[in-house]
């Protein structure tokens, strides 16, 4: 079990959580939902000890104090915006990031499942958004890990390549892992969580399984569910606000 406690976070006047408790069961699939700016990539990044929350505690296997790095070892994260040198080739991406990493992977057969043969002489700099995406899975998967963390992992994927980013996900899963993701893609939730976590106003709004979500509103299909919650609450799903931030350890 991840255990969040009590977590704030604010940037200046903006209050992005105002006391999150969460609990994160393992080697089960749980996705975290909200609208743009409601500190979803933000709880993700305080997990991951990239952000220094205002307050609160992470427990998992004891407590994590920010500034602890040795955790992070057993941690896949396929951050939303993820940057490299635009001029290192998909190869050298991967054989970089093995050698810093130092454990064991399996870097074939995730090439092989997102058909990223063809590219891997290419420079990140000449990539489409959605092959360097499948550039991302593959670093994201391919240590043996406990924890994988994903920031919007389907954006730019076709088809093809999210059934694949499902099937990994449910390996994974079944292998005892622990998958935690955020998503706009409410299929994605459909077809994968046992868990969603719905973030509002800097609060955990909902908590719980999707049937449970679904009874709760009296709806069946998740997308009419989540706009009830919005609409109650006078938000906007997907309003488009533009996150004016780059990825980076703040
Ligand atoms: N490094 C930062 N500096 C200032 N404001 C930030 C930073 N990171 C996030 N924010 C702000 O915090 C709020 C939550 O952002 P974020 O966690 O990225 O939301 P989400 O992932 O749910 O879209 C937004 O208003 C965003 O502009
Ligand atoms: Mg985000």
């Amino acid at each position: 079990m991840i255990r969040i406690e009590d977590l704030y976070k604010s940037y200046g006047k903006n209050h992005v959580l105002k006391g999150v408790d969460l609990e994160i069961p393992e080697g089960q699939i749980t996705a975290v939902l909200g609208p743009n700016g409601s500190g979803k990539t933000t709880i993700l990044k305080i997990l991951l000890g990239l952000v220094k929350p205002n307050r609160g505690s992470v427990d998992w296997n004891g407590k994590i104090e920010f500034g602890d790095f040795k955790y992070r070892e057993k941690i896949g994260y396929l951050p939303q915006i993820a940057r490299f040198p635009e001029n290192l080739r998909v190869r050298e991406l991967f054989s970089m990031i093995a050698n810093i990493r130092q454990q064991p992977c399996d870097l074939q057969g995730l090439i092989n499942d997102f058909k990223l043969t063809p590219f891997l002489e290419d420079r990140l700099a000449h990539l489409s958004g959605g092959t360097r995406q499948k550039v991302n899975t593959i670093l994201t998967f391919m240590f043996d890990n406990d924890l994988f963390i994903m920031d919007e992992p389907t954006v730019g994927l076709d088809p093809v390549a999210m059934i694949k980013l499902k099937d990994v996900i449910r390996d994974r899963c079944s292998r005892g892992k622990t998958v935690l993701f955020t998503t706009h893609i409410m299929s994605l939730v459909d077809e994968l969580a046992d868990q969603i976590i719905f973030l509002l106003d800097g609060k955990i709004h909902f908590q719980g399984t999707l049937s449970e979500l679904r009874a709760l509103h009296g709806e069946n299909r998740i997308e009419h569910a989540i706009a009830q919650i919005l609409e109650t609450n006078g938000a906007e799903i997907n309003s488009g606000k533009p996150e004016p931030y780059m990825e980076k350890c703040s």
